[in-house]
């Protein structure tokens, strides 16, 4: 199988897919109330257009693929598209990242289709705080949503949660015990000020050392090893539990040495870093009727472009066009 070897040394195995900009929540991490200005229905990349890229991708090394939005399941058929790519050879694992709020009746389909596993943003075990935080989402859709993914054996269930000071920062240790009697996964993610309005983001930002240091105020975390499939999240476990504890920094900790991904935009952009606005446009070339071969040639050389490491704490670090739901967090 072909490896694409980046100019760091990262082989690129991991292609992130955002298949819309659109979401069914407005949470207070990632849009403004009123939403962010949507893509023309036109602009958004066709299931066959994301297909050819998938499989294009899949014939330079990837293996993995992860599909996000905006939401991913507010667009209609994820179940065919999942099917499809399952189809690509050497693509032998893909999720899902989901708000929740659909996921209940899309599980069964979901897992029919091929999928594995997914990841769900639950960041408060509070029905009121989550309507706060998500401004008007029912938990309860997300919790049966759960259950449901459960119930169907996709495993593991990762649990993304956004910590964020003075709003959830007090609900730490319930996530973390709800690993003891739970295979599931509990994901501390901090904050990053991507998209939001200067001055919105004022205190939020919690570091995961903080996080790890309350945990431990109920049991001794242990590292485990992270596989493949833990992506950058560091993981450890409370002993005796059945589910693990992972945390994600973006800031506090780089893990841009050892970054496997690419992202493509609901329009059809390829993106070599979440944090970095420059991208390359396949959608224009798809639609001139680019050649299978030179399709692969654009994604080498987007590869080849991929930035050593994220300047997102440099001063001169300028705030990202996108918002998170217009690249797929
Ligand atoms: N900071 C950290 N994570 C974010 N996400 C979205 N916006 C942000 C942000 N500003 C992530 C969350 C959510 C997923 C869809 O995207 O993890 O669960
Ligand atoms: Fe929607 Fe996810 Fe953004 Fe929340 S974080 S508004 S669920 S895209």
């Amino acid at each position: 199988m072909h490896k694409l070897i980046d100019n760091y040394n990262r082989n690129i195995s991991y292609l992130r897919i955002s298949v819309t900009d659109r979401c069914n929540l407005r949470c207070i991490y990632c849009m403004p109330e009123e939403g962010v200005p949507l893509m023309d229905h036109e602009q958004i990349l066709r299931y066959e257009e994301i297909i050819r890229i998938a499989a294009a991708s899949a014939r330079k090394g990837v293996t993995k693929i992860k599909i996000t939005g905006g939401e991913p399941l507010v667009r209609k058929g994820i179940p065919d598209l999942v099917a499809c790519l399952n189809e690509i050879p050497d693509i032998n694992d893909i999720s899902i990242t989901t708000n929740g709020i659909l996921l209940h009746s899309a599980v069964p389909a979901l897992k029919k289709a091929g999928l594995r596993r997914i990841n769900v943003s639950l960041d408060t075990l509070n029905p009121e705080k989550y309507s706060k935080i998500t401004r008007g989402g029912d938990i309860n859709l997300l919790l049966s949503g759960i259950d449901k993914a459960r119930a169907e054996g996709l495993d593991p269930i990762k649990i993304n949660v956004v910590a964020m000071r003075g709003i959830n920062d007090d609900e730490i240790l319930s996530f973390a015990e709800l690993t003891i009697e739970r295979p599931v996964h509990i994901r501390f993610i901090e904050f990053m000020p991507l998209n939001i309005k200067p001055g919105c983001d004022k205190g939020y930002f919690i570091s995961n050392p903080e996080i790890q240091r309350e945990i431990k105020k109920i049991g001794s975390l242990f590292p485990v090893k992270s596989d493949k499939k833990s992506g950058p999240a560091k993981m450890f476990q409370i002993k005796g539990a059945r589910g693990k504890i992972g945390f994600i920094s973006a800031l506090s900790n780089h893990f841009c040495s050892t970054c496997n991904r690419l992202r493509l935009t609901a329009d059809g952009k390829l993106r070599t870093c979440l944090f970095s606005d420059n991208e390359i446009d396949l959608k224009a070339p798809l639609r001139e009727g680019i050649s299978d071969g030179d399709l692969e040639e654009i994604i080498t050389k987007t590869i080849l472009s991929k930035p050593q490491r994220h300047k997102i704490l440099e001063p001169s670090f300028k705030k990202c066009l996108r918002s998170m739901s217009a690249i797929g967090g």
